[in-house]
């Protein structure tokens, strides 16, 4: 049969794994009900592992996934909607950091829950940059100015539509708008050829906020930075890119130094119901 293994002690015949197949190739051997992989199971499986995870009895395991390498679902964690709405509404972007670093393993936690992200056709397209030493964050952000100064020199009008110059005299007065005195940065890249390169990345980089705010950290999108990277070679060469990815999002870390204790409102949802 190959690809997949079912425990015949176990199987009770249910089906879910072939409903939940999202690429439907999972069926049930019509001769004795048990699960078989389609013939074109190999070419078109994504390896999301959605049929592991979803047996109630642990009867299915694929060659390269069993369900005990799975983690268990503990229901006693699951979050309250209060909980889940005050948490998720809650998170802020964080912009004054403790003179303080993270620990290496702590960013490689974060990193870990980041790629647990959904992503186009379970690709896990991401790769990680993580600027460790603030000094170099600092250098960094250097950079990124002295892009904003070539940009105001060669088009002043487009230059002040982004609001460059008040960033670049924020600089010139001590003050980093860019990173934020942020201790790290973690950038991510992918294939410049991935067409959901941008979809995957924001949706990672998400996660890796809210598990940040959850274990005391402070994240905040460093826009300046993601959008520098791609057009200005030096900074896409001191971050050593490859030359066939592109960068789709940087984010500074750090321990937040001030407690924010109410939530802003934000615009109602414009919705259009259909
Ligand atoms: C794509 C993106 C880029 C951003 N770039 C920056 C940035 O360069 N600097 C900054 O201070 N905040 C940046 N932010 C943070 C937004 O300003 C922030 O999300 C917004 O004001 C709402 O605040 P909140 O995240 O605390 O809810 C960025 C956010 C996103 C989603």
């Amino acid at each position: 049969m190959g690809f997949i293994t079912i425990d015949r002690e176990k199987c009770n015949k249910d089906g879910v794994c072939v409903s939940e197949c999202p690429a439907r190739i999972i069926q049930m051997d019509e001769k004795d009900g048990y699960p078989v992989p389609a013939p074109d199971f190999e070419e078109y499986c994504i390896q999301c592992g959605h049929c592991v995870s979803v047996c109630s009895v642990d009867a299915l395991s694929l060659d390269w996934l069993a369900p005990e390498v799975c983690t268990a679902v503990n229901r006693d964690l699951r979050v309250s909607p209060e909980q889940a709405e005050q948490f998720l509404r809650g998170r802020r972007s964080i912009r004054t950091f403790k003179d303080k670093v993270v620990p290496r393993e702590i960013i490689e936690k974060l990193l870990d829950i980041a790629c647990s992200a959904p992503s186009a056709k379970n690709q896990q397209p991401w790769h990680w940059i993580v600027v460790e030493n603030p000094e170099e964050v600092r250098r960094l952000a250097g950079m990124v100015v002295e892009a904003m100064r070539l940009t105001i020199r060669a088009d002043a009008e487009a230059a002040e539509t982004m609001g460059l110059p008040r960033v670049v005299a924020s600089w010139d007065q001590g003050y980093d708008r860019i990173c934020r005195g942020a201790p790290h940065l973690i950038v991510v890249h992918a294939d410049r050829n991935w067409a959901f390169g941008a979809e995957d990345s924001a949706l990672a980089l998400g996660l890796l906020d809210l598990y940040a705010t959850s274990i005391g950290l402070g994240a905040c999108w460093a826009g300046y930075v993601y959008k520098t990277l791609n057009s200005y070679p030096p900074l896409f060469e001191a971050l050593g890119l490859p030359a066939d990815h592109l960068a789709f999002g940087a984010m500074m870390i750090g321990y937040p130094k001030f407690t924010y204790r109410r939530i802003p409102v934000r615009h109602r949802p414009r919705v259009s119901w259909i």
